[in-house]
């Protein structure tokens, strides 16, 4: 047998099994290379006696050619046998059960919001709003806060700035004068939001959260202020009956001014409002200071009002059971599945289309 029909079969033997693209690469390299088997036998031709060449000539591109068609098919067989798998790969599976979908909560701070917000537009109250960052008029000197007051001490107050004229407001009283200089009386609102101190412990921290009421009239007295607050905190804490106590204190904003208390007791561990002995302060408040009324163009001869300023957190503890305040703040995924709130549901068939 001749060299080339050695070649030849000896080739196709090797092309007809199962190969990888290396391999079929290798195997041209060693027919075709510079010193391949094919190449090499070209380079013999001039070896050849004249009558013999041609034929050999012939039989020897005849050869390449098929080996090289041989090796074409090959490759391509690979290519679309990759492009296969690959299809099989990553076909989409309709039949599998859909990835388990997390809702969010809702952080109890925004429901207690929400809650105290609906309570108090049921008795006519509308809500406003305020910015964090407020000025120091707004803050102290529209209050009729004097200038030596400990509240504008640097260690209770973020400021913003070197002249302290930029803060982080430190109650939600300053939506009081927002609201009366932009509007004549009567003023009847709340004033829900964030509120900054500097100040950080397991009851209190640098931001919390209050909401503000005001409410500004010709002959509101503080019967009224008595009143809606007990209305409304029967209502948070959905009891019948609270025991609430006003204790004389001081705001520059308000005089006279009280701090209210409502009474709990502990029973088995939890928190029972509204029984028992035991006093836990849960807002300030007062009759609206002339001063105050002055300062954004109201006459005090003629509207009179009382304001008062929660704390949302407290509430928010006391009604959820919660004992660390730091925790609202701490972001911990787990704990606000915990604590949070379903927001209302949503039917499974128009997630894909909101989300
Ligand atoms: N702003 C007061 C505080 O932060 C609360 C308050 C509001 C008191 C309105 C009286 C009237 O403590």
């Amino acid at each position: 047998m001749s060299d080339i029909k050695k070649i030849k079969d000896e080739y196709f033997l090797k092309l007809s099994k199962e190969l990888d693209i290396n391999q079929i690469n290798q195997i041209k390299t060693d027919l075709f290379g510079k010193n391949g088997l094919v190449s090499s036998q070209f380079k013999q031709l001039g070896k050849i006696a004249e009558d013999e060449r041609k034929k050999f000539a012939s039989e020897l591109n005849n050869v390449k050619d098929e080996l090289q068609k041989l090796i074409v098919s090959k490759i391509e067989e690979i290519e679309i046998k990759e492009i296969n798998q690959k299809l099989e790969k990553e076909k989409v599976d309709i039949t599998l059960p859909e990835r388990p979908f997390a809702d969010g909560k809702i952080h109890p701070v925004s429901q207690v919001i929400d809650e105290i917000s609906s309570i108090f537009s049921e008795i006519g109250f509308s809500v406003e709003e305020g910015p964090d960052v407020e000025n120091e008029y707004n803050n102290f000197t529209a209050l009729n806060t004097p200038d030596n007051h400990p509240a504008r001490d640097m260690h209770d107050t973020f400021y913003l700035d070197e002249k302290k004229e930029l803060l982080l407001r430190t109650h939600t009283s300053p939506v009081q004068i927002r609201t009366m200089l932009n509007d004549k009386p009567p003023f009847k609102i709340i004033a829900p939001g964030r509120t900054y101190r500097s100040d950080s412990d397991q009851t209190h921290a640098p931001m919390f959260h209050q909401v503000e009421g005001l409410h500004i009239d010709k002959d509101i007295n503080m019967g009224h202020l008595k009143g809606c607050l007990n209305y409304f905190i029967k209502e948070f804490f959905e009891v019948d009956k609270i025991k609430m106590r006003f204790r004389p204190s001081h705001f520059p904003f308000t005089e006279p001014s009280a701090e209210v208390d409502i009474g709990y007791e502990i029973k088995d561990g939890k928190i029972i409002i509204g029984e028992g002995n035991k006093w836990l302060e849960i807002l300030g408040c007062g009759m609206v200071h002339p001063n105050v009324l002055k300062n954004v163009n109201v006459d005090p001869g003629e509207f009179q009002g009382y304001a008062f300023g929660i704390g949302i957190d407290r509430l928010a503890m006391l009604k959820y059971g919660i004992n660390d305040l730091r925790a609202f703040f701490d972001c911990d995924y787990r704990w606000l599945n915990q604590f949070g709130f379903d927001p209302i549901d949503v039917p499974s068939s128009y997630r894909g289309l909101s989300r």
